[in-house]
């Protein structure tokens, strides 16, 4: 979330990244192995409870750890 906002890319949210509202869920692409951070537990129960599609990620809870490509249904 914090490198989409520092490149001015929209992200949604309305929690400003505390982990609550799901609203930056992102569709995430990983273009290389461990590119992204593992799921931890508050992102598990919020992609749950918004019924999110296996290649999302709550983006204010995911660090970039290599090449990705990631894309929102509201860009
Ligand atoms: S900004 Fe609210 S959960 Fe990510």
């Amino acid at each position: 979330m914090t490198h989409l906002l520092n490149a001015g890319l929209p992200v949604a949210s309305s929690c400003r990244g505390d982990g609550v509202c799901a609203k930056c869920r992102l569709h995430v692409l990983p273009l290389e192995e461990n590119a992204t951070s593992p799921i931890e537990a508050l992102e598990k129960r919020l992609l749950a409870k918004t019924k999110a599609e296996a290649d999302e990620r709550i983006s204010c809870q995911t660090k970039v750890l290599g090449l990705i490509e990631v894309d929102a249904d509201y860009w």
